[in-house]
């Protein structure tokens, strides 16, 4: 691995020698595995050469990674808060990177807030709650047509006519495609100050671009680490042999697990302060590119589901290890912690003075490894990723290193990981409901589809019709 990263990816306990049960991979299905992987790689390489596909490049934007880091600087001296509004692709990599390396508890920047809802339970008052004229706000769509971005943007722009007058604009940031989309457009019209998406980068493969970089700097995120660190992940990828690549590895044990026997569920145990977060990026990353038909109709994918340790060892590990065997796990965690303390000897019983004069530490990584010992035990496939430290340069490869793994896997799975059919429908229906012009056809169509469901809705309370008591 590069100078300044550190990690360990350990495969072991999906070995078949290591793995009772049946569900481990023998040397021959990995071969098969692999032989997959280096195809789907020359594949990638071949549309990065043509310029489809842009993801690898964005550890190298250093130049632009500066002057971003420049431009927040600037304005931290205006401003104390930055609202970043968006959805998906948009924001979940902001979120990740900012509670990955600290969070709230370790901020040197702006105040960062991330409105990724349209629920006006939650995004009015988190408007409300912004100082506007000490607020900066980072509207973020590489399509500049998401709805639900466009309405919170116009609100936004609402809240800081009123509190700042004509200078509204200067309070704004615009992030979106170079040439298309609404939001180019207002950034034409209005003369608004605008970062670029490159048009080769989709949503979820974009937290390296502008879309992460601009905010995350704006907060006091030391984004040039950020892309030196996945710039170390690229090189040990594109220069490490065989089954020495991490990626290479990674990507042909999930594509045995999604293709040769698959397991319809990937489970993330993260512990460790941040990497939920994290984890809910990758659920967007995994679902979103694999989740897909092929063009002879049939399905792909996995659903990625989360678990916090050791919390959700008390709440879903007893199903991880006696439900259905149709799960593989991925246990995330930091090689070092932060905190120090340790736990006072209280006495009373064996059960308490047990952990008298312990580290709390040393009790969260029994838990860790507790937890695999005993889902290992259970025959259940299991991969390690530990990072080495909670810092820029590791959260940046290790998303890097994801981003590689998601792109192989969708290649070796036969369907295109970049593009989402299924969001696009979506958001054309949501837009056309809501009355979008040229789309009545679409309204229509759906309306109609959908006035032949019966409902069966149960309703309690004063429209129930009154019961009659037993005698
Ligand atoms: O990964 C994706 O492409 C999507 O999740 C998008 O990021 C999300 O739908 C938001 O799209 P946009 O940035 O165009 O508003």
């Amino acid at each position: 691995m590069g100078d300044g990263i550190r990690f360990r990816f350990d495969f072991s306990l999906v070995g078949e020698s290591n793995l009772h049960g049946g569900d481990g991979i023998g040397a021959p299905a990995f071969r098969a595995a692999m032989w997959k992987v280096d195809k789907a790689v020359q594949e990638i390489e071949k549309k990065h050469e043509r310029g489809e596909v842009g993801f690898p490049d964005l550890p190298f934007l250093v130049k632009e990674a500066r002057a971003i880091a420049r431009d927040a600087s600037a304005l931290s001296k205006e401003y104390t808060h930055i609202l970043v509004l968006g959805i998906g692709g948009s924001a979940l990599g902001t979120r990740a990177v900012y509670e990955a390396v600290g969070g709230e508890a370790a901020r040197r920047g702006m105040k960062l807030s991330v409105a990724d809802n349209v629920d006006p339970d939650e995004f009015i008052p988190l408007l409300r709650a912004h100082p506007m004229k000490r607020t900066v706000v980072a509207a973020i769509s590489k399509s500049g047509g998401t709805a639900e971005t466009n309405a919170q943007l116009s609100m936004t722009i609402a809240a800081l006519k009123k509190a700042v007058g004509p200078q509204w604009k200067e309070h704004l940031i615009l992030i979106t495609d170079p040439v298309k989309g609404v939001f180019r457009r207002m950034v034409v019209a209005e003369g608004l100050k605008s970062y670029l998406v490159p048009p080769n980068v989709g949503g979820r493969f974009s937290v390296l671009s502008p879309v992460g970089l601009v905010p995350l700097a704006a907060a006091g995120v030391r984004v040039e680490r950020l892309l030196s660190g996945a710039a170390q992940m690229e090189s040990v990828f594109l220069h490490t042999k065989g089954t020495d690549n991490p990626v290479r590895f990674a990507a042909a044990v999930y594509t045995h697990y999604l293709l040769q026997n698959p397991k319809h569920i990937q489970v993330w145990f993260t512990y460790g302060a941040g990497l939920s977060r994290v984890a809910e990026w990758w659920q967007q990353l995994w679902a979103e590119s694999l989740g897909k038909k092929r063009k002879d109709g049939t399905s792909v994918g996995q659903t990625p589901a989360r678990a916090v340790g050791v919390t959700d060892q008390h709440s879903q590990a007893q199903l991880y290890q006696d439900g259905p065997s149709d799960k593989v796990f991925t246990f995330v965690r930091w090689m070092k912690g932060r905190e120090r303390g340790s736990v006072p000897d209280a006495g009373f019983a064996p059960a308490m003075t047990m952990l008298g004069g312990r580290p709390l530490r040393d009790l969260f990584d029994a838990e860790f490894e507790g937890t695999i010992g005993a889902l290992w035990s259970a025959g259940r496939p299991i991969v390690r990723m530990e990072i080495g430290e909670r810092n820029e340069e590791h959260v940046g490869a290790f998303l890097h290193f994801w981003e590689w793994v998601t792109a192989i896997v969708g290649e070796c799975a036969g369907i295109d990981p970049f593009d989402q059919p299924g969001v696009e429908e979506g958001k054309k229906i949501a837009r056309a409901l809501m009355g979008e012009k040229g789309s009545e056809k679409r309204r229509q169509a759906f309306e109609e589809r959908v006035a032949g469901i019966r409902r069966a809705e149960i309703r309690i309370g004063e429209d129930a019709p009154a019961r009659k008591r037993r005698r």
